[in-house]
C-alpha cells in the first residue's frame, strides 16, 4: 500500500438481525469501511443479510473469527452475549463495534475494558446520539456554565412496545438475556446521554415495576438522582405508556434552561445565546416507538471515530470505560441506590 493509499477497514457483523441493517448502512456510507461479510448462530439469517448486503456468509462466529483479513466485528447479538462475543473477538486481534449495553453487569463490563487492555485493541460501545451536534453543543454549554448553578434535571422515557415485541423475540423481556427491561435495553440511550453532558448523578431512590406486559424485567421505572453540586432530578423509562412519546431530557439551572427532545434541541434559553451556531442537526426519525426505524448516520459517524482512532487521528468518544457508566447507573437504581 502506498503512502497516499488509505487503509479500507473490512467488518464482520455477528448477529444478523434487526440493528446489523443499521451497521450494514453505515458501513456502506463510509469511504474506509467494507462489508467483509457476516455470522449468525442462524445460518440462514447470515445467508440471507449477505444476499441483502454483500459480503460472505461464514458458517459460524469462530469461522468469522479466523479470516485474518477481518479489521473489525460489529457484535449485534442479543444483550447477553455482548461481552463474550467482544472479548473473543479481541482475543482473535479484532477491534469491536459492540452494541449497547456492552455487558449485563458492571462486572462483565469489567472484562471487557480488561480485555481492550490485554489484546490492545480499541472498541467503542454503540451510543449513536452522543455524535448528535445539538448533544455535542449542549455538552459545551453546560461545560461554560452558560445555564448557571445547575438546579434540576429531569430524563423521561415514556415509551410503548406492543405485546409482539416481546413475544416475537426469544431474548426480549427475559431477565438473563436482556439484564434488565425499560432502563437496561430501552433506556440506556437516555442515560447515557444525560450522564455525558451532565457528569455522573448519584442514586438516592429507586421504584421499580413491570405494570403491564408479562415480561421477567421492568416496563415502569422512576429514579430519584442527584449531581455534584446539588442539582436534583429524576429518571423514568417505561415501555408501557400508551402510545409512546418522545424522549425528553430538561435541564433547568438558575439563568437558563434546555429542553431536548430525542436528539434535538426543542427549547433553549440561555443568556449568552449560541444557539445559531450549532450545526444542523440530524433528527432520529420516530424511533422512540419503532427501533427498526434507527437511522444510520449516527452509527455511521460513531464507527467512523473508530477508524480515526485506530489510525491515531482522534480519541475514542465512546470507549468501554464510557460504556460501562451507564450500566453503573442502571444497577444503582436496580439496587434502589447508590453503593
Ligand atoms: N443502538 C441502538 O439504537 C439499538 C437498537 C436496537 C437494538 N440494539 C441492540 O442490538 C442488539 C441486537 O438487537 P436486535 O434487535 O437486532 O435483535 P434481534 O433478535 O433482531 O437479532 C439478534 C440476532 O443475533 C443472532 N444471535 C443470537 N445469539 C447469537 C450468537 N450467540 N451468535 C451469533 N448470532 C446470534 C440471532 O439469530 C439474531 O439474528 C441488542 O443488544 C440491542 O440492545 C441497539
Amino acid at each position: 500500500m502506498s503512502q497516499m493509499e488509505k487503509k479500507v477497514y473490512r467488518f464482520g457483523i455477528l448477529g444478523c438481525g434487526m440493528i446489523s441493517n443499521v451497521h450494514a448502512e453505515a458501513i456502506e456510507s463510509l469511504q474506509d469501511a467494507v462489508l467483509a461479510g457476516a455470522a449468525d448462530y442462524n445460518r440462514e439469517a447470515a445467508e440471507r443479510f449477505c444476499k441483502k448486503f454483500g459480503g460472505h456468509a461464514y458458517e459460524n462466529e469462530l469461522d468469522m473469527l479466523a479470516d485474518d483479513t477481518i479489521d473489525v466485528i460489529c457484535v449485534c447479538t442479543p444483550s447477553h452475549c455482548h461481552a463474550d462475543n467482544a472479548i473473543r473477538a479481541m482475543e482473535h486481534g479484532k477491534h469491536v463495534v459492540l452494541e449497547k449495553p456492552m455487558a449485563l453487569t458492571t462486572a462483565e463490563a469489567d472484562k471487557v475494558i480488561e480485555a481492550c487492555r490485554m489484546h490492545d485493541r480499541k472498541l467503542t460501545v454503540i451510543s449513536q446520539l452522543r455524535f448528535s451536534p445539538d448533544i455535542q453543543h449542549v455538552r459545551q454549554l453546560v461545560k461554560k456554565q452558560a445555564f448557571g448553578k445547575l438546579v434540576f434535571c429531569n430524563l423521561t422515557m415514556h415509551y410503548w412496545r406492543s405485546e409482539e415485541y416481546f413475544a416475537g423475540s426469544r431474548w426480549r423481556g427475559r431477565k438473563a438475556f436482556e439484564g434488565g427491561g425499560a432502563l437496561m435495553n430501552q433506556g440506556i440511550h437516555g442515560i447515557d446521554l444525560m450522564q455525558y453532558i451532565l457528569g455522573e448523578p448519584k442514586v438516592v431512590g429507586a421504584r421499580i415495576h413491570t405494570l403491564h406486559h408479562e415480561i421477567e424485567v421492568e416496563d415502569a421505572a422512576t429514579a430519584l438522582i442527584e449531581f455534584e453540586g446539588g442539582a436534583t432530578g429524576m429518571i423514568q423509562g417505561s415501555t408501557c405508556t400508551w402510545p409512546g412519546f418522545e424522549r425528553r431530557l430538561e435541564i433547568h439551572g438558575d439563568k437558563g434552561y434546555v429542553i431536548l427532545k430525542e436528539n434535538a434541541i426543542e427549547r433553549m434559553d440561555v443568556p449568552d445565546d449560541e444557539i445559531d451556531r450549532r450545526e444542523e442537526t440530524v433528527h432520529a426519525v420516530g424511533s422512540y416507538n419503532r427501533p427498526d426505524m434507527i437511522d444510520c448516520h449516527m452509527h455511521a459517524r460513531q464507527i467512523q471515530n473508530l477508524i480515526d482512532a485506530i489510525e491515531g487521528r482522534d480519541s475514542l468518544l465512546v470507549d468501554a470505560g464510557e460504556g460501562r457508566k451507564a450500566i453503573r447507573i442502571i444497577e444503582d437504581i436496580y439496587a434502589g441506590e447508590s453503593k
